[in-house]
C-alpha cells in the first residue's frame, strides 16, 4: 500500500499542501467509539504553526467528519475526515517546479511520479498531510484514554538544549497535553525558542529531538520477528517527514553499556511485575512488558529557509541559487509532537485490536 498503513485499522491519507481539501479516510475502527470534535480541534491546534518564528501560514483547520460517525460515535464503517486548504500562497512556489530544494522531496519526488506530481508546497509529500493524520490520531487517543492507555511527547533537545527527562510521568503528560511548546523545564523551553528565534533571523533552521512515554500498555503486546512493537512504531515514525532516525529505551547509548548495567532487573510491586530501570524502553523481544514505552525521533533542521543555497536548475543541468520566499517554520519538532503522539496511538491501537 503507497498512502496506507495498518493492519486492522487503517489509516489513508490523501491530498496536496495547495490542492483543495486534505484528508484520510480510517478503516476498521470498531462501533461505538466516542467522537469528540472538541478534542479533534484541540489536537489539530497542537500542530498549527504558532511557534516561536513559525510559519505565518496559520491554518484554521476548521475540518469536517463526513463518514462513520453518527450521534458522537463510529459506526464502524470507513471514517473520512476533510480538512480545506484555506491558506495557501502557490505564487510561493511557482521557481521551484524545476529547482528542487535542497533536503526536501521536490527531486526524488518529480522522479517518482514522472514530473507529473502537484509541486505547490511540497504536494503530497507537505508536512500539511500532518493535519489529517493529528485529526484521526485524536480519535485513536481517546479509544486508547477509554482502555487507560496515554501518551505524551517532548521536545527533548532543541538546537542543543536539553529539556529535563521523563520523571513523574502521569502528572508530566498531563503537563505536556496542554503545552502549545511541550518541554518539561519552562527555562529550558525559552532557550530553545531564543536559540530557534537566533537561527530564524539568519534564515537558517534547527532540528530537535522528541521524547515520546507512553503509559498504562498491558504487557505482552505485539510479535516476535516482523511485526514487533519497535519494528511497527519505526515503521510509522518514519513515515513521518522529516524524522531520520527513531530509538527506543536508551537506543544507542545501549550500545556502551555492559549487561549489568543495561539489564532491566525485575522486581514485584504491590502484587505487578515491574522492573526495576527502564533501559529497554518497555520492551523486550519485539512485545511490551508492561513498563513504560519510551521512544526518541530526531528531528531534522527544516528544510526550506531563507538563506541562500546552491542547488541544481533542472531546466538546464546548471548550478544555481535558491531564495526561499514560502512560509516555513525555522523548527519543526514542536509541530511535530502531536503527529508523533497520533502516529503512536494509531500502531498501538492497531495493535491492541488484533490480539
Ligand atoms: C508538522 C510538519 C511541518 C513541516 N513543515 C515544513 C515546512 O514548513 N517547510 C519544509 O521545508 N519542510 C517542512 N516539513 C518537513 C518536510 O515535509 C520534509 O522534510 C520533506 O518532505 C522531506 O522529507 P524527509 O525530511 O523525511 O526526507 C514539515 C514536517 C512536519 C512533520
Amino acid at each position: 500500500m503507497n498512502n496506507s498503513f495498518g493492519t486492522r485499522i487503517t489509516l489513508t491519507l490523501f491530498g496536496e499542501s495547495h490542492g483543495p481539501e486534505i484528508g484520510c479516510v480510517v478503516d476498521g475502527l470498531r462501533p461505538g467509539l466516542r467522537v469528540d470534535e472538541d478534542f479533534i480541534a484541540h489536537r489539530l491546534s497542537l500542530r498549527r504553526p504558532g511557534g516561536p518564528g513559525s510559519s505565518a501560514r496559520v491554518e484554521k483547520d476548521p475540518f469536517r467528519i463526513v463518514s462513520g460517525v453518527w450521534q458522537g460515535r463510529t459506526t464502524g464503517t470507513p471514517l473520512c475526515i476533510l480538512i480545506p486548504n484555506t491558506e495557501a500562497r502557490s505564487g510561493d512556489y511557482v521557481n521551484l517546479k524545476n529547482i528542487p530544494r535542497p533536503g526536501h522531496a521536490d527531486y526524488a519526488g518529480s522522479v517518482k511520479y514522472k514530473g507529473f506530481a502537484d509541486p505547490r508546497g511540497g504536494g503530497h509529500f507537505s508536512g500539511r498531510l500532518t493535519a489529517p493524520l493529528v485529526a484521526a490520531g485524536a480519535i485513536f487517543l481517546a479509544a486508547l484514554r477509554e482502555r487507560g492507555i496515554r501518551i505524551g511527547t517532548h521536545i527533548a533537545r532543541c538546537a542543543g538544549i536539553a529539556d529535563r527527562s521523563f520523571g513523574e510521568l502521569a502528572a508530566d503528560l498531563d503537563a505536556l497535553e496542554g503545552a502549545a511548546f511541550p518541554v518539561l523545564d519552562e527555562t529550558r523551553g525559552e532557550e530553545m525558542k531564543a536559540a530557534v528565534l537566533a537561527a530564524a533571523r539568519e534564515g537558517d533552521s534547527v532540528g530537535g529531538v522528541l521524547e515520546t512515554a507512553v503509559l498504562g500498555l498491558p504487557a505482552g503486546l505485539g510479535a516476535p520477528w516482523f511485526d514487533t512493537v519497535e519494528g511497527l512504531l519505526a515503521h510509522a515514525l518514519f513515515s513521518v517527514p522529516a524524522v531520520k532516525g527513531v530509538e527506543f529505551g536508551d537506543g544507542f547509548a545501549l550500545s556502551e553499556l555492559r549487561g549489568s548495567e543495561a539489564n532491566d532487573a525485575f522486581r514485584m510491586d504491590e502484587g505487578r511485575i515491574v522492573t526495576k530501570t527502564n533501559h529497554n524502553g518497555g520492551i523486550n523481544g519485539g512485545l511490551t512488558n508492561g513498563m513504560p514505552l519510551i521512544f526518541r525521533t530526531a528531528i531534522k533542521p527544516t528544510p526550506s529557509i531563507a538563506a541562500s543555497q546552491r542547488t541544481l536548475d533542472l531546466s538546464t543541468g546548471g548550478q544555481t541559487e535558491l531564495r526561499i520566499t514560502g512560509r516555513h517554520d525555522p523548527c519543526i519538532a514542536p509541530r511535530a509532537r502531536a503527529v508523533q503522539d497520533a502516529v503512536t496511538a494509531h500502531v498501538l491501537l492497531d495493535l491492541l485490536e488484533s490480539v
